[in-house]
């Protein structure tokens, strides 16, 4: 029996050697250690043997056994390092990640809010026309916000911009330092750096120190605009509010010019679009006027010119402050600006 033992031992190593994959692994040890192999007929039969060879054999069975049952282990443990070494094939993918021909399952997205939508469109126009997007600082020195504007220490203009002062005094004790009233700071700031021919839209938020009702919150968007070239006149400023005013609410949107005053353009004008509620005839929005104003405007001061470094014997230019947070409103007929800034999803969904 020893001897047969010994074969049987050989043989499994052997075709064991040869295996590549778990299916025949597993034959393999069906074949060699499962309940009908001769290892365990061998044994099962060790109660027959005479005594003397039964404590043998039995021994050196068992000993065949483990010895088997480990190469068995050890093969397996090679087979899955092998496998894992392998790309998957397509069908083993399918099993080990799932159905890939499932539809996937939809993210929720997110998407701009309506400001920003509102914004990135009247950019859009402006760059249409040849215009560039600037951008300046929110928290803004007094002298762009209001000196270089035309607007000194204790011009009345100052009181129409309730400011929220930044807590920063210098050693002489003035407090230079504020957060933005308009972004006609920007503007400021591109005169002074720049030569002519400008032609430059800044957006961004602004702020003003004001209780909050529903057409007033204490940080709104606005987007100014800056033009300076040789020969600039007010009727390129018309021209371009008319088609900026045509783009944004449409061809037959009739528009209004009247005067108005700011201290850094001369002359100044508003400009109101028809009210699209009642088509002009009157109602709560447009307080019964039939219009609503959208944007101040002017032709560049030549103070402002010259104080940024723009000879105004030579150049011209023209300026224009449209506030944004209103424009969505009168499109999609919003009655509160608060619902903006709300953060409430099933209101800002909806855009
Ligand atoms: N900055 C002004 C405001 O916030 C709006 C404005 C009016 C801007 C006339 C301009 C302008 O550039 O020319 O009320």
């Amino acid at each position: 029996m020893l001897p047969q033992l010994e074969e049987l031992k050989l043989k499994a190593l052997h075709e064991l050697g040869d295996i590549s994959n778990t299916e025949e692994l597993e034959s393999w040890r069906i074949r060699y250690l499962g309940r009908k192999s001769n290892l365990t007929e061998i044994l099962r039969s060790l109660t027959i043997l005479p005594l003397s060879e039964r404590k043998a054999v039995g021994a050196r069975a068992n000993e065949v056994k483990s010895y088997l049952e480990e190469n068995l282990s050890q093969k397996k443990e090679d087979l899955k390092k092998e496998l894992e070494k392998q790309p998957l094939r397509v069908d083993e993918a399918l099993l080990a990640r799932g159905d890939i021909t499932l539809p996937g399952r939809s993210l929720p997205m997110g998407r701009l809010h309506p400001i920003t939508q509102t914004l990135y469109e009247i950019c859009d126009i402006f760059v249409s026309m040849g215009f560039q997007v600037v951008e300046g600082p929110e928290v803004e020195w007094d002298y762009y916000n209001f000196e270089a504007l035309n607007i000194p220490k204790e011009h009345p203009a100052r009181d129409t911009m309730s400011t929220s002062w930044v807590d920063f005094q210098t050693d002489s004790g003035e407090r230079p330092m504020l957060l933005r009233t308009h972004t006609t700071s920007v503007s400021a700031r591109i005169i002074e750096t720049t030569q002519p021919p400008i032609r430059v839209v800044a957006p961004g938020k602004v702020y003003r120190y004001e209780a909050s009702d529903a057409t007033h919150v204490s940080m709104f968007h606005q987007i100014d605009g800056q033009v300076v070239d040789e020969g600039i006149t007010m009727a390129d400023l018309k021209g371009t509010l008319y088609e900026f005013a045509r783009r944004f609410f449409g061809e037959d949107r009739k528009v209004r010019f009247r005067c108005d005053y700011f201290p850094f353009v001369e002359p100044g004008i508003e400009m109101a679009i028809e009210c699209a509620v009642c088509g002009g005839e009157g109602c709560r929005l447009c307080s019964n006027t039939g219009w609503i104003e959208i944007l101040g405007a002017g032709m560049t001061h030549p103070q402002v010119l010259e104080r940024g470094g723009i000879n105004p014997k030579v150049y011209t230019g023209f300026a224009f402050g449209i506030g944004i947070d209103r424009l969505p409103m009168l499109r999609y007929g919003i009655d509160d600006v608060r619902l903006f800034y709300g953060s409430d999803l099933r209101f800002l969904r909806q855009f």
